[in-house]
């Protein structure tokens, strides 16, 4: 049998650059390796603590399927579904909780962050944290640990949920007997942190993102938009900057190559963004124009996504079954 690889998304926002280098196209890639079985899925019970209003988690979990399938996810290959659509997520998520201490949730950045806000404004530590966002690191492991997944392709910031997750398995096999299999995060070293047009980590969060399937004229306008230092034309600069750096990722060998002789004689900011905005519309515009295609025909995408779930589920009852069979429920 095949080893599962197993990534989600959130829809929390439109996808940006951040995402499809740092998340969907190593996954993508990881999909088409015949040794492996891909499941890929839209974690959007993960979205409800960010996503509050209806018509924005409907219209992000729309975009986001969109987008994979416009980034080259094929559903005949690999299983693609909503986590809503998997029942059994919640199941084992509650089995899970059982076995997983309080202390391990209290180490997670997200949670720490958040705890860390409330106490420097002199509030109570946890008036910012809810139950979703503490509970989101065991959820997520219901999400791995339900399909046997072995790897999970994700950016350097999930690291530690996929570590929790391993923990949370270790823990339940220690209690229960060998019942899940213990999976390992997969991070491209590479194109780990993508750059935002501020020069920090692209993230919505910072508002710094480039959309992924944005117009043509607000591709142009963002790049133009990105931060530089005040040297003259004629200077040489450094390749180390926010414009360089996205430059590499839509960049051919030999663009790159020649771009970077460029840096090194003295290259205007307005032309490196110039170049920029071509490389990056050539790669972006065969699979913008899939994107609207599917976020105009999106009744074809939802019966993609209700047979992936089929497939899912027939494989997350299995396990559940095991999990349930083990603690003595059945
Ligand atoms: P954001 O930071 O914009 O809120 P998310 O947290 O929704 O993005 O991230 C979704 C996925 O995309 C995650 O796997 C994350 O690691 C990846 N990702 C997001 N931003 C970046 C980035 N700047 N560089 C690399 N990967 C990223
Ligand atoms: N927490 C991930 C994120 O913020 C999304 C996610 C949910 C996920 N469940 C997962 C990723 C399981 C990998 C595997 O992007």
């Amino acid at each position: 049998m095949n080893k599962i690889s197993l990534t989600g998304v959130k829809p929390t926002g439109t996808p940006h650059i951040g995402n499809y280098f740092g998340a969907i196209k190593p996954a993508i890639e990881m999909s088409n390796n015949p040794e492996l079985d891909s499941f890929y899925f839209i974690a959007d019970y993960h979205a409800l603590n960010f996503i509050k209003k209806k018509e924005e988690l409907v219209q992000f979990t729309k975009e986001i399927a969109c987008t994979w399938l416009a980034c080259g996810l094929d559903p005949n290959k690999i299983v693609f579904y909503k986590q809503s659509q998997v029942p059994e997520v919640t199941e084992l998520n509650w089995l899970l909780c059982n076995v997983t201490s309080k202390g391990l949730m209290n180490r997670a950045h997200a949670y720490k962050a958040l705890v860390e806000k409330s106490l420097e404004a002199g509030d109570d530590p946890d008036a910012l944290v809810n139950m979703g966002l503490y509970n989101y690191p065991i959820l997520m492991a219901a999400d791995i640990l339900l399909f046997n997944t072995k790897f999970v392709p994700v950016g350097a910031d999930q690291k530690q949920h996929v570590e929790m997750a391993r923990d949370i398995a270790k823990a339940f096999n220690k209690r229960y007997g060998n019942t899940f299999v213990i999976p390992t995060e997969i991070i491209q070293e590479s194109v780990a942190t993508i750059t935002g047009i501020d020069g920090r980590k692209m993230s919505k969060s910072y508002g710094n993102q480039i959309p992924l399937f944005c117009t043509e004229q607000e591709l142009k306008k963002l790049i133009s938009g990105i931060k530089t230092d005040s040297s003259l034309p004629t200077e040489p600069k450094s390749t180390d900057c926010a414009v360089f750096s996205l430059y590499k990722l839509f960049a051919n060998k030999e663009e790159l190559e020649a771009m970077a002789e460029r840096f090194a004689k003295g290259i205007s900011w307005a032309d490196a963004k110039a170049e920029l905005y071509s490389v990056a519309n050539k790669y972006l515009t065969p699979m913008r124009e899939k994107y609207n295609y599917y976020m105009t025909h999106y009744d074809e995408v939802e019966k993609m996504l209700d047979a992936g779930a089929t497939k899912a589920r027939a494989i997350a009852k299995e396990t559940l079954a095991r999990a349930r069979a083990v603690i003595g429920l059945d």
